[in-house]
């Protein structure tokens, strides 16, 4: 989601984040940036580097097995695109990147054709949704070239997506009323689809009668499980157990498991929900720190359960991380409350070398914190179903990171430090549902929105993706560089202790300080072997290839702030290119970069195009609103009679091959 269009939905819902939500006292990750970078400054890096290093253990230095890098140069191969903006994508040369899904493709062998001029819901509910977000590949038998992709349709842009619903007086924009029909609409075009795909002669083929093809929508019946499943807090008019929900909503980034299931993270939950509590009300607070109600969707005009004056405990149910079993399309999708509920950005995990699986967890709001989980029990690779239940039994832990350079992930158990009923916290239902608070008191580092984090199981860093804060105040940055990392975000390297993924502390560093490098106020830390094309902002999704090399792509770079689309950079880690950054590939105007998600043999990476035509206004190419009528781009179609829909895109080498090598 990004900050463009003012008037519409996608930065209504921004504008709720504009009061930072967060009012706790704890340290932002921006003061202690600044204090270690003033540090430095005084102590000419000797001293602070020395203690980093002292933190790192000589285990997890041996372990450490940099990528692959050209006579010091990047460790990437191709001729990087031109940066800049204009009606469609770009990739790098020599590659292809075809359209795989668009919004409204059919996903089964009855599927409607799609016609955006009678869109129903019950079309919708058989076709591909609206706003890819996360991008996952679950192999069939091991295969890079048959298997099911697994694709989260984050939000819906009903001014992109229906005829009539924007009229322009005196070059004002007002949107009028959603229909119950169109509402009904927005609802099955949420969710998530899973389809089976192969690649036949060299090409990606959607597999349209695929047994396992099926979408998720917010009427899909769901189980709540973990601390929180059956607690009071949870119990609805509709559900008086507690356990049963239909739907998820916001799902933005997410994961695969090690044993194949998908993982979709409830992000921006906010907005879908209306009506107000009365301040002495028991959940006000907690709702406050999430900022619900915000109300920017109309579903509370033909569905109870969204106005929270009528089923204040709705709320409860979302927030969550949802797992489902994409093998099985009966089975009944999972949100595992032991991974606490927040703004969810995503799960990406692995398996620790003791078995256990660590997710790491962004909770994406200015000011808010960085999780990790990890698990019980420990994996099973030769049982899929001993793995299943995993989720529901774990540790749940908040990130500290010291001015040293060192970090603790302290853990949110009921019982332990504050974490008690004198604070209002009976079980550890309470600390899984009011999880932002639990971690206040545990004196959590406020971050600047932490995205996606991704662990790299090759040379076993962590890599956190900050996208920006553009609320921090003066007293809280740097003087030397005061709106550096807000504006354009940066990138935090962590080091788990001897290499655990499961260990309680670490070491960390910022590998990367974004924006153009080129404008010294900026303070970005880009290599000064990166091109003109090369630097970014706003980091958002990250991937690791099976090589362990790092792919990095933003949301919100646009003709005002960057000069350029978002898209998918290639940026180094090791040696002397560390911080090196090259462009791959660029969205159309107004888009969003999701994904990536590389095939095991590294052979093709999906990415998917998020919100195309969602602006324009600040290009010079465009220059005015963009709407259904009059868009900014009508990518991928660029056909009169059809909207700009948002698509995953498969990219592969010509000729065949790894990408980039
Ligand atoms: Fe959906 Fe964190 O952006
Ligand atoms: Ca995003
Ligand atoms: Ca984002
Ligand atoms: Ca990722």
């Amino acid at each position: 989601m990004n900050d463009q269009n003012p008037i519409f939905k996608t930065s209504q819902l921004e504008a709720a984040d504009a009061e930072p939500r967060n009012h706790s006292a704890n340290p932002t990750m921006g003061e202690l940036i600044s204090t270690r970078f003033s540090r430095r400054g005084f102590l000419a890096g000797s001293l602070a580097v020395s203690a980093i290093a002292a933190t790192v253990s000589p285990l997890a230095l041996l372990s450490a097995r940099p990528a692959r890098a050209q006579e010091g140069g990047s460790a990437f191969s191709f001729t990087e695109v031109e940066a800049g903006i204009d009606e469609t994508h770009h990739v790098a040369e020599g590659y292809d990147a075809d359209i795989l899904l668009r919004w409204g493709d059919g996903l089964f062998a009855d599927a409607p054709e799609f016609d955006p001029t009678k869109q129903s819901a019950a079309a919708q509910e058989r076709q591909f949704g609206y706003n890819n977000d996360y991008v996952g590949y679950i192999p069939l038998d091991g295969s890079s070239e048959h298997g099911l992709l697994v694709v989260n349709h984050e939000y819906t842009n009903p001014h992109l997506m229906f005829p009539g619903l924007v009229t322009l007086v005196d070059g004002e924009i007002t949107m009028n009323p959603l229909t119950k029909e169109q509402v009904d609409v927005e609802m099955a075009a949420h969710g998530g689809t899973i389809v089976e795909i192969e690649k036949v002669d060299g090409k990606w083929q959607v597999i349209k009668d695929g047994k396992m093809n099926r979408r998720v929508t917010v009427n899909t019946e769901m189980e709540l499980t973990g601390p929180a499943a059956g607690h009071k807090r949870l119990q609805t008019n509709a559900d008086p157990s507690g356990t049963k929900v239909f739907g998820t909503i916001n799902n933005c980034a997410g994961g695969v498991t090690p044993w194949g299931t998908y993982i979709m993270a409830e992000e921006n939950i906010h907005g879908y929900f209306t009506g107000e509590l009365t301040e002495d009300h028991p959940e006000f607070a907690n709702y406050d720190r999430l900022g619900i109600p915000e109300g920017s969707y109309e579903w509370a005009n033909f569905y109870d359960r969204f106005d929270i004056a009528k089923e204040p405990n709705e709320p409860n149910r979302f927030g969550y991380i949802v797992e489902v079993d994409a093998m099985d399309p009966n089975s009944v999708p999972k949100k595992r409350t032991a991974l606490g509920r927040f703004k969810h950005e995503g799960a990406e995990s692995i398996v620790n070398k003791d078995g256990k699986v660590v997710f790491y967890l962004g909770d994406d709001e200015r000011f808010d914190y960085v999780y990790k989980f990890v698990t019980a029990g420990t994996y099973n690779p030769d049982d899929r179903a001993a793995n299943m239940d995993l989720l529901d039994d774990g540790t749940l832990y908040v990130a500290k990171f010291a001015e040293d350079g060192s970090m603790e992930w302290m853990p949110l158990v009921h019982g332990q430090g504050p974490l008690t009923a004198e604070n209002g916290f009976e079980s550890q239902a309470d600390i899984v549902i009011e999880t932002r608070r639990a971690a206040d008191l545990l004196g959590a580092t406020k971050m600047d929105r932490p995205e996606d984090i991704q662990p790299n199981g090759v040379n076993g860093k962590v890599y956190v993706m900050l996208t920006n804060n553009t609320r921090r105040t003066a007293e809280q940055v740097d003087a030397a560089n005061p709106t550096a990392e807000n504006a354009f975000g940066h990138i935090i390297e962590i080091a788990e202790t001897d290499g655990d993924f499961a260990a309680t502390t670490g070491t960390w560093e910022v590998m990367l300080k974004c924006g153009d490098p080129s404008i010294a106020e900026v303070g970005a830390t880009f290599s000064s072997a990166t091109t003109e094309n090369g630097w970014f902002g706003m980091p958002d999704n990250a991937a690791v290839d099976s090589m362990g090399r790092l792919w990095v792509s933003t949301d919100g770079n646009n003709p005002s702030d960057t000069g350029r689309t978002d898209g998918l950079w290639a940026v180094d880690t090791e040696g002397e290119a560390r911080a090196t950054s090259k462009l791959f590939f660029r969205v159309p105007v107004g888009a969003e970069m999701c994904g990536p998600l590389f095939t095991p043999d590294d052979e093709t990476a999906f990415v998917a195009v998020q919100h195309p035509a969602d602006g324009g206004d600040d290009w010079e190419g465009f220059g005015r609103v963009s709407y259904y009528e009059d868009l900014s781009t009508r990518w991928p179609d660029f056909d009169d009679a059809m909207p700009t829909r948002p698509s995953v895109v498969v990219i592969t080498k010509q000729g065949g091959g790894k990408i980039a090598v």
